[in-house]
């Protein structure tokens, strides 16, 4: 069985980029740990970044077929997305939405997600350990 992994733009920078907001780890590190997070539910990962949306909504499309649900953090598509919305809709399979910041405490931009409802499951503030307490949570809804 398998999870897909979702980051959206920008994070492909993560180590680098504001790393007062999003730390040090990098996006290796990211989808290292929820590799090893998901493999002690004997799951596999299916791991997608791009900064192009349309990427991202064919890999949404694509796990239709082969996983059971999807880890997102779509970064900023997450305030302006409805395609990535309806993308996720459309699949129909569990999602479980992070944030590495506390959005609800930035800007006023960052408050609303397109994502929150169709999402099971929501880490928002906990660093990149988040990622892996959404796919326990998401995997506890699995199994
Ligand atoms: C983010 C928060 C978003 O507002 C921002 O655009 C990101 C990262 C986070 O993980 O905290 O790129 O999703």
């Amino acid at each position: 069985r398998r999870l897909l992994l979702v980051n959206g733009p920008n994070l492909n920078l993560l180590g680098t980029r504001e790393p007062d907001v999003y730390g040090h780890d990098t996006l290796a590190d990211v989808e290292a740990l929820v590799v090893a997070t998901a493999a002690e539910r004997g799951f596999e990962v299916r791991a997608v970044q791009s900064n192009h949306e349309g990427v991202l909504i064919d890999a949404i499309h694509d796990a239709r077929t082969d996983c059971a649900g999807i880890v997102i953090n779509p970064a900023g598509l997450t305030h302006t997305s409805v395609v990535l919305r309806d993308a996720l809709a459309a699949v129909a399979l569990p999602v479980a939405e992070v944030h590495i910041s506390n959005v609800a405490e930035r800007e006023a931009f960052r408050h609303h997600s397109y994502v929150a409802d169709v999402a099971s499951v929501h880490v928002i503030g906990q660093g990149v350990a988040g990622y892996a307490t959404a796919t326990q949570q998401l995997l506890d809804n699995l199994t």
